[in-house]
C-alpha cells in the first residue's frame, strides 16, 4: 500500500509517500519522496514563526510540494482536462472556501493529473499552529473525498517519537523511555508498550528549541537559534582557547531543575540568566571573538545537561531497555552523542532518526498514519487541536 502524508503543523511544508507491502507497521518500508518546504526566510526577519504568515506559505507550497512529490514516487500520470466535474467542484468550494489560493492551485492540479495510486492520507492534525494546521487538514479532506481514498488524523508528537522506525534496524526492545524536544514540546515519555505512552515529565514553562531560539535572539545570532548556537558551541570547542579572555572562559550557566526530584524541565530561568550575564558584561568583552562562541558552547551544554541526566535518570527508575529521542531538537550532534554514551554506558539500547528525519517532516507522518491504518476513515469532516496532547 501507499501513503500520502501532509504535514503544515509550523513553518515546514511536508508532503512524504511511503509504502508498506506488509500494511503492517514495524515491516520493512520503502520511503518513495519526502520533501520539506521551509519557510525560515519568510519568519526570520520577525524572529520567530509568525502563525498566519506560516499558513500563507503552506497555501502557496502544499501544491506544488505535492506534485514533485508524486512525481517523484512514479505514482502519477498526466492528463487534460478542461473542468472539473460538478461533485469535484463541490467539495473544493465547501472544504477549502477558507483557502481561496490553495483551492485555486488545487483546481489546476486536478486538471493536469489523474488520481494517483494512493491507498491512505495520513494528516497531522496537531499540536502546533492552529492556522497552518487548518491548511493541510482541509487538503488532505479535499483530497479524500475527491479521490475517495481514506485518511487518518496523526499526532506531530507521537510522530516525532515514530520516526525512530523509519531507518534499520528498528527499536524492538519494551519498555522504552522516549525523549521528545521540539521547538513546542520537552516531554518524556514512558512507554510499556506499543500503545501506551505515559507522560512522566514536561516542561514547566519553554521548551528546549525555544530555548535554544529565545537565547539565540538575546545573543544576536539569528534565527531558528538551535542550528546556529550548534555550529559556534562546535566551534568553541575546536579553537585554541589559549587567547580567549580568562572572563569569557569562565562564563557558566545555570542547569536548571537538574538536581530536582522528579522528571519535568523548565528552560526559562536559563534564558534569563543569559539575558542578565549579556547586559553586565562589557562591549569590549562582547566585541572579543571568543565571546558569542563560548556563550553558545554554555548554552548548548546547560540545555544537554539537564535533559541527558533528566533521561538517563527516568529510563533506569522505569527500567526501560531503549532510550529514544526526537523533535528539532534532537538533530542537535551533540545532544545525540553524549545521550548515546550516556545510554550504552548504562546498558540501554539508544535510536536517534536522521538529522533530516528529527526536525518537522512528513515521512514520520507517514509512517505514524500506518501505525493507525485501522483508524482510518472516509469521514466528510476534520478537526484540528492546536494543543493535542500525547
Ligand atoms: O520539531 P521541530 O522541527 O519543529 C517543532 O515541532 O517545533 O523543532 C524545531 C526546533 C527549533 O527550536 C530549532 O531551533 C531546534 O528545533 N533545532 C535545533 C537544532 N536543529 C533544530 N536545536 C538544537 N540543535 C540543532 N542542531
Ligand atoms: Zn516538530
Amino acid at each position: 500500500m501507499k501513503i500520502l502524508a501532509i504535514e503544515t503543523s509550523c513553518d515546514e511544508t511536508g508532503i512524504a509517500i511511503l509504502s508498506s507491502d506488509s500494511r503492517k507497521f514495524g515491516e520493512p518500508i520503502n520511503l518513495l519522496s519526502n520533501l520539506v518546504a521551509s519557510q525560515v526566510e519568510t519568519h526570520r526577519r520577525w524572529g520567530g514563526v509568525v502563525p498566519n504568515l506560516a499558513r500563507r506559505e503552506h497555501q502557496r507550497n502544499l501544491i506544488p510540494l505535492l506534485t514533485k512529490s508524486l512525481q517523484e514516487a512514479l505514482i502519477i500520470k498526466p492528463c487534460r482536462r478542461w473542468k472539473l466535474s460538478l461533485r469535484e467542484k463541490e467539495i473544493i468550494h465547501q472544504v477549502l472556501s477558507r483557502e481561496p489560493q490553495l483551492a485555486k492551485k488545487l483546481v489546476k492540479f486536478l486538471k493536469r493529473w489523474n488520481k494517483p495510486s494512493i491507498d491512505l492520507l495520513a494528516i497531522t492534525t496537531g499540536p502546533g499552529l492552529e492556522p497552518a494546521l487548518w491548511t493541510g487538514a482541509n487538503l488532505a479532506l479535499a483530497l479524500s473525498q475527491i479521490w475517495q481514498v481514506p485518511f487518518v488524523p496523526v499526532n506531530h508528537v507521537e510522530a516525532h517519537i515514530i520516526a525512530n522506525w523509519l531507518a534499520e534496524p528498528k527499536p524492538q526492545d519494551w519498555p522504552m523511555m522516549a525523549l521528545v524536544v521540539s521547538g513546542g514540546h520537552t516531554q518524556l515519555a514512558f512507554m510499556k508498550d506499543p500503545n501506551s505512552y505515559q507522560i512522566i515529565g514536561r516542561t514547566r514553562d519553554d521548551a528546549a528549541g525555544e530555548c535554544f531560539d529565545k537565547t539565540a535572539r538575546v545573543l544576536d545570532l539569528g534565527y531558528p537559534g538551535g542550528p546556529i548556537i550548534s555550529g559556534l558551541a562546535t566551534q568553541w570547542r575546536e579553537i585554541n582557547k589559549s587567547n580567549a579572555p580568562e572572563k569569557i572562559r569562565k562564563i557558566s550557566l545555570p542547569r536548571p531543575m537538574i538536581n530536582h526530584p522528579g522528571y519535568d524541565f523548565s528552560f526559562s530561568g536559563l534564558k534569563t540568566a543569559v539575558l542578565y550575564q549579556h547586559r553586565s558584561y562589557s562591549d569590549q568583552l562582547k566585541r572579543s571573538p571568543f565571546y558569542k562562541l563560548k556563550m553558545a558552547a554554555e548554552i548548548e551544554d546547560a540545555i544537554n545537561d539537564v535533559l541527558i541526566k533528566k533521561t538517563i535518570n527516568a529510563a533506569s527508575q522505569y527500567q526501560a531497555k531503549t532510550i529514544l529521542i526526537g523533535g528539532g531538537v534532537a538533530a542537535n550532534k551533540s545532544l545525540r552523542r553524549r545521550l548515546a554514551t550516556g545510554a550504552f554506558s548504562n546498558n540501554f539500547k539508544f535510536f536517534a532518526p536522521s538529522v533530516t528525519l528529527s526536525t518537522d517532516n512528513a515521512a514520520m507522518i507517514a509512517l505514524t498514519g500506518l501505525k493507525y491504518l485501522k483508524k482510518a476513515s472516509l469521514s466528510d469532516t476534520i478537526k484540528v487541536n492546536a494543543n493535542l496532547n500525547l
